[in-house]
């Protein structure tokens, strides 16, 4: 070969094989660019898991309107698998899994939508089925074949595995596998992993332990360990992280319990609000083939949806605390402000947010659009005052007219 050509053909596979290389450490960009949005089954159906329950939820997200309204992943959690065979290859349940998770993947993707499962990066997954230590690699490629999408790696029975080397370790096993899957880190924010997340390659990852159907405070393990978290008990985790998401890397604050029958239709809108301020994946948690008008009303609100999905991914921070009474606000692509008004309390308020609490000018003339009774409220100059019910939120898009602008 002549020199210069074999120059040439050199830089060439050096170019190859270093993106590949590179491919194997950081997350395709084109992954979860907006928080993910699905369903998962753990947080109404534990360990209850079957291929017809799964299969009913799909055809419920279509019929229900979920899917129109931006919902894409079906997934399941823990405790479809129940062994490993010989080869050391994953095996789900087969009775509750009688046609395998393939056709199972098969299915969801035939509905146009996409398909999760769960594992554990330790050697057995929360509910002591097969963990993922040792068998990465097998698994991914597992994974693959089967047409997996998303994949949520939790983090039981790690001893004292290194938790970032670990979900390296497994979103490098996933690349190589080449199929792109979203990666959801579920470490529970122990070893803090906001700092490290997206350099892994995660798109999402828990910052707090799990959440319960309720509206605040903590309730302890059946085995007298401390807890899971109640809704605002989880919001009040989150103040400080918001930086640190973006498109294609984002704060966990888990999974939606919206429907799940703990709270009142109020709490679970400012739940749905608070989480879509939050860009929070919006991973609905309830039983989709039997939820009430009202329930399906929320978890389909387009105008807070868009909000959660707005595409600069800037995630809401709390801008002002008055006792119960707080405003949250999150900055949107269009230059306008969505915000929350949170009546934390067990009586009516009335609360305000103020503009320079949302870095806008006072003599700032801007429309108010309310996002639950989708109605524009107006002009308004300086602040915005609502009456808020208790443990309700106002939700509003705040939005400067173009006179202003000009100013
Ligand atoms: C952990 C996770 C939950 C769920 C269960 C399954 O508690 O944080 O979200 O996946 O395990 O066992």
């Amino acid at each position: 070969m002549h020199r210069s050509s074999f120059i040439f053909s050199l830089s060439v596979w050096l170019l190859i094989t270093g993106s590949f290389a590179q491919e194997n450490n950081v997350p395709s960009p084109a992954f979860a660019l907006t928080p993910p949005m699905g369903w998962n089954s753990w947080n109404k159906f534990g360990c209850n898991v079957s291929d017809g329950m799964i299969r009913g939820t799909a055809d419920a997200m279509i019929k229900s309107g979920m899917k129109d309204a931006g919902y894409q992943y079906v997934n399941v959690d823990d405790c479809w698998q129940v062994s490993r065979d010989a080869n050391g290859n994953i095996v789900a349940d087969p009775q509750r899994f009688p046609y395998g998770m393939k056709a199972l993947a098969d299915y969801v993707h035939s509905l146009g939508l996409k398909f999760g499962l769960y594992s554990d990066a330790g050697s057995k997954t929360c509910a002591g089925r097969p963990g993922g230590l040792g068998h990465e690699y097998q698994d991914a490629l597992t994974y693959a074949a089967w047409g997996v999408d998303y994949l949520k790696y939790d983090w039981c029975n790690t001893t004292t595995q290194d938790a970032k080397a670990s979900y390296a370790n497994i979103r490098a096993a996933l690349n190589a596998a080449g199929r792109p899957i979203v990666l959801s880190i579920c470490e529970w924010g122990t070893a803090k992993p906001w700092l490290w997340g997206k350099d892994v390659g995660g798109n999402l990852w828990r910052t707090t332990g799990d959440i319960t159907d309720k509206w605040s405070g903590q309730t302890k393990w059946p085995d007298g360990s401390c807890c899971s978290n109640g809704m605002l008990a989880i919001l009040d985790l989150q103040v400080g992280l918001e930086s640190y998401a973006g498109p294609g890397h984002w704060n966990d604050p888990d999974m939606l319990e919206v429907g799940n029958g703990g709270m009142t239709d109020a709490e679970y809108r400012s739940h749905f609000s608070l989480w879509s301020l939050l860009a929070a994946p919006l991973i609905a948690g309830n039983d989709l083939r039997a939820m009430r008008p009202q329930i399906q009303a929320i978890l389909t609100n387009k105008e807070v949806i868009a909000v959660d999905q707005d595409v600069l991914g800037h995630e809401g921070t709390r801008v002002n605390k008055s006792g119960d009474l707080e405003v949250w606000a999150r900055q949107l692509s269009d230059g306008s402000r969505a915000v929350v008004l949170l009546n934390r309390g067990s009586a009516e308020q009335e609360i305000s947010t103020h503009w320079q609490d949302l870095g806008y000018p006072d003599y700032l003339s801007a429309s108010v659009r309310d996002l639950w009774a989708h109605k524009d409220l107006g002009k308004f100059t300086g602040k915005f005052t609502a009456r808020v019910a208790p443990h309700g939120v106002v939700m509003v898009k705040i939005r400067p007219s173009d006179s202003s602008l000009k100013q």
